[in-house]
């Protein structure tokens, strides 16, 4: 059985990322998206609450699980036994921030990342945007899973974004 990582912050999960552990999904047995912490910047919805928004939208798609990442990705990897980091591509800009990042990975574990072309339709969705449009009260609700979207707007207004 071959496991793939989906790993990225999630803040908050889109339907371009839905699209690309959908994609990952086709061409491993498993995939484990692993929802990280973000070291270097604040995160607008905990981790905790992240990971559950990600099991809650894949819990009806059979091979695909969710965890959240502690430390670094590469050893996150080498503990599920995955043999591929996957991650989407956009646009240039999406390659050459992830060039790095895949470089650095196998540099640590050996890991190799396969880089999967999204859905053209979904390539305006960015976790950043979502949050934009959203505090100033746009739609978001063809951005993100019904239950992100709900949970976005929990959260602006500070209230319980369950
Ligand atoms: O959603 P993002 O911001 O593109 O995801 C970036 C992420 C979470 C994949 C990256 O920051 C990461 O792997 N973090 C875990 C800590 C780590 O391993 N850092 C070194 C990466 S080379």
């Amino acid at each position: 059985m071959t496991t793939a990582v989906c790993p990225g912050s999630f803040d908050p999960l889109t339907l371009g990322h839905v699209d690309v552990i959908r994609r990952a999904r086709s061409m491993f047995d498993e995939v484990v998206v692993g929802v990280a912490r973000n070291s270097t910047k604040s995160s607008f919805l905990p981790v905790e609450q992240r990971v559950a928004l990600a099991r809650d939208v894949f819990s009806d798609v059979d091979g695909v699980r969710v965890a959240a990442v502690d430390g670094l990705l590469a050893d996150f990897v080498r503990t599920v036994g995955a043999v591929a980091v996957v991650k989407g591509l956009r646009g240039g800009a999406d390659f050459d921030a992830e060039l790095p990042m895949a470089l650095m990975n196998r540099h640590l574990s050996g890991v190799e990342t396969v880089f999967v072309v999204g859905d053209q339709a979904l390539a305006h969705i960015a976790s950043s945007l979502v949050k934009d449009v959203a505090r100033y009260g746009g739609p978001i609700d063809d951005l993100v899973p019904g239950p992100v979207a709900h949970a976005v707007r929990a959260a602006l207004r500070g209230g319980d974004a369950g």
